[in-house]
């Protein structure tokens, strides 16, 4: 497995790999949802490139970028296992030298949900990605629906951009009691560790009631926010009933045919901050 830290030397490395190729970006510190996708691409594709880039523009200000966790000899290790071919692992400065200042902006989507949260987060993910797949070039891109608004951004980014690949989504990997698999999951206590599966219950929660027939937008929402004011470790930044492709919250819920909803929420548990989502379909 050739590792890769230039721009140049990334592009030489490309060159040289002709037919099919699967591309798997990622900020390290990976996990059997990363490998999950590492592996889907090694089915699906003659050549597979994984990126390891913890990237300083989709962070806040006060947001965890100096203390993200990062293991880059465990990563290596791991994405060598899964057979890929070659990891682009650039410094900050060969992603961003300095006098940079160009950004990929998906107005209106990235506005929403994680973006009310975390303003510029969105920018910064399409721009990185934009010049990953610039550099990288691949035919097919894999990522997680974990981060479902990421997913919709990316596509249409993609497709506004005339980007000639195709984004693949891989469902999300969870631990055995449903906590979805995170890179922050390390920063929980044990404690903390047992309050973050408030989410999944959550998420279960809504997809019960939603099950049992439930159709009035308001109600799930409202079930979902008072079981997770009842764990006193979280405190809840938003839950959120949305269409899954406009992110366009409901009203009311769609009809059959009408599209499928998007449940999705975002809880601090202690200091860090976790997102997940289910589909109702
Ligand atoms: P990161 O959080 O490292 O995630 C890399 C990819 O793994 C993303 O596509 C994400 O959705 C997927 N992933 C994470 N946890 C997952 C899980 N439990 N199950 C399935 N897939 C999961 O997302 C990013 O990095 C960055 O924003 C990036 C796209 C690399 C741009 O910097």
């Amino acid at each position: 497995m050739k590792v890769l830290e230039s721009v140049a030397a990334m592009r030489v490395a490309r060159q040289a790999m002709a037919g099919s190729m699967g591309f798997v970006p990622t900020m390290g510190y990976l996990h059997e949802g990363h490998m999950a996708l590492a592996r889907r691409a090694r089915a699906e594709n003659e050549h597979v490139v994984a990126s390891i880039f913890v990237n300083p523009t989709q962070f806040g200000p006060h947001e965890d970028f100096e203390r993200y966790p990062r293991n880059q000899e465990r990563d290596l290790a791991m994405l060598q296992k899964e057979g890929v071919d070659a990891v682009f692992l650039p410094p900050v400065v060969e992603m961003y030298p300095s006098g940079s200042c160009t950004y990929v902006t998906v107005e209106g989507l990235s506005q929403k949900l994680e973006g009310a949260s975390r303003p510029g987060h969105f920018r910064g993910v399409a721009t990185v990605v934009a010049k990953l797949f610039n550099i990288v070039q691949p035919a097919r891109a894999y990522f997680g629906q974990k981060d479902a608004q990421q997913v919709v951004i990316i596509k249409k980014m993609a497709a506004d951009l005339d980007m000639n690949l195709e984004i693949v989504v891989c469902p999300t990997v969870r631990e055995p009691d449903g906590l979805a698999m995170s890179s922050r999951n390390v920063y929980l206590n044990p404690a903390e560790r047992r309050a973050a599966l408030v989410l999944w219950q959550a998420l279960c929660l809504a997809r019960e009631m939603w099950q049992k027939g439930e159709r009035r937008a308001e109600v799930i929402p409202k079930a979902m926010r008072e079981l997770i004011q009842k764990e006193p470790l979280a405190r809840l930044d938003y839950v959120s009933l949305a269409h899954s492709q406009t992110l366009e919250e409901l009203e009311s819920i769609p009809k059959e045919g009408e599209g499928s909803v998007l449940a999705s929420l975002a809880v601090y548990i202690g200091k860090t901050r976790l997102i997940d989502n289910i589909v109702l379909e």
